[in-house]
């Protein structure tokens, strides 16, 4: 077990016959000064009885008339749950999706010939993340310690949506290819900006510890968004024509995967608010109607979009298909229209 964990690559095949990645210059020289771990404080979280913990706009069930209706309290209490359910969402992101895969880009086996600052910074990577996962864990104990309300029941079992997302496309991959699924989805959720990392540091509603604490996160996420276009850059190269006829189609889906909302666990919550199964059905669907979820995810995926078409990635028909039906091309990108890094639907 243990050799065959060694030994397991993200991409199959022997790393040196394929094309070397040469297109990377490291933002990490100065990460002893500039990362959260070495520099930031364990953020310590006050309840804040007139503060909201989660900006409604983005999590709109609650703006619902049906949510709304049910008094201000409910919707406070729906909001921490909210919290929770973000931090929680960071955790497994950080420990299931993002640490595999810079842990074995560090020790040289992505399955990819890979510049060496690029495997030393990936070290960094790794250590960012865990500190991330931690700081959200401890975060959300504090909360609980401090409110007194604690997560509503248990955690969820099936995990957040994107766990069980990932397994499906895993499961459209051919064997052979089986694993790359992990580097994409580290690609597209490393350089999608969540709306939460790019709102909440700046929305004064919120308890300054709950600020801080995602403004931590995201300046590190500033650095990995550059590490991971770089990871793409080498990587479309390095696959072969048939692989990359295999994994472009499947791009949408990793992006989905990521960006759109965990309807299954908003579920959850407003059960837990007493809500009927007919009144649930009602609240999702119309907070998050599918042609909106559509076009935001578009336009969050937008600049995404077009670092996959930079690499080359449309110029398969399948691919471009894909992305065509999944609405994703034709969107102008946000840095391209004013330096930013685009948002996140989930939230
Ligand atoms: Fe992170
Ligand atoms: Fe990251």
């Amino acid at each position: 077990m243990y050799l065959h964990a060694f030994k397991e690559q993200l991409l199959g095949g022997p790393a040196e016959a394929r094309p070397h990645g040469r297109d990377y210059t490291s933002r990490f020289a100065r990460w002893d000064s500039l990362a959260s771990v070495r520099r930031k404080p364990r953020r310590e979280f006050e309840a804040d009885p007139a503060g909201l913990y989660f900006p409604p706009e983005l999590y709109p069930v609650v703006l619902h008339p049906l949510v709304a209706a049910r008094g201000e309290a409910v919707v406070s209490g729906l909001l921490l749950q909210r919290l929770y359910d973000y931090l929680d969402f960071t955790t497994e992101l950080e420990n299931l999706a993002v640490i595999p895969v810079a842990t074995k880009i560090s020790r040289g086996r992505s399955g990819l010939a890979l510049p060496e600052q690029m495997r030393a910074d990936a070290h960094k990577i790794v250590t960012d993340e865990a500190w991330h996962a931690q700081f959200s864990d401890d975060f959300a104990r504090q909360i609980a310690t401090e409110t007194g309300c604690p997560r509503l029941g248990p955690q969820n079992p099936a995990g957040p949506a994107f766990v069980t997302r990932l397994d499906e496309l895993r499961h459209r991959l051919p064997h052979g290819l089986r694993g790359v699924e992990s580097l994409l989805f580290a690609i597209v959720s490393e350089t999608l900006i969540s709306g939460i990392l790019s709102d909440l540091p700046r929305d004064d509603r919120l308890p300054t510890a709950v600020r801080e604490l995602v403004r931590d996160h995201a300046e590190d996420e500033g650095r990995h968004h550059v590490y991971f276009r770089s990871v793409l850059k080498c990587l479309w190269p390095a696959l072969t024509p048939s692989e990359r006829r295999a994994v472009g189609p499947l791009v949408p889906a990793a992006i989905h995967a990521f960006l759109a909302p965990d309807y299954e666990r908003a579920a959850h919550q407003l059960a837990g608010a007493g809500l009927s199964r007919d009144e649930i059905d009602q609240v999702v669907s119309e907070a998050w109607p599918a042609d909106q979820v559509r076009r935001s995810i578009a336009e969050a995926a937008a600049q995404l979009t077009y670092y996959f078409t930079e690499v080359g990635a449309l110029g398969d028909s399948r691919t471009l298909s894909s992305f065509e039906e999944a609405g994703l091309v034709g969107i102008p990108h946000e840095a391209e229209k004013a330096g930013r890094v685009p948002r996140e639907v989930t939230a």
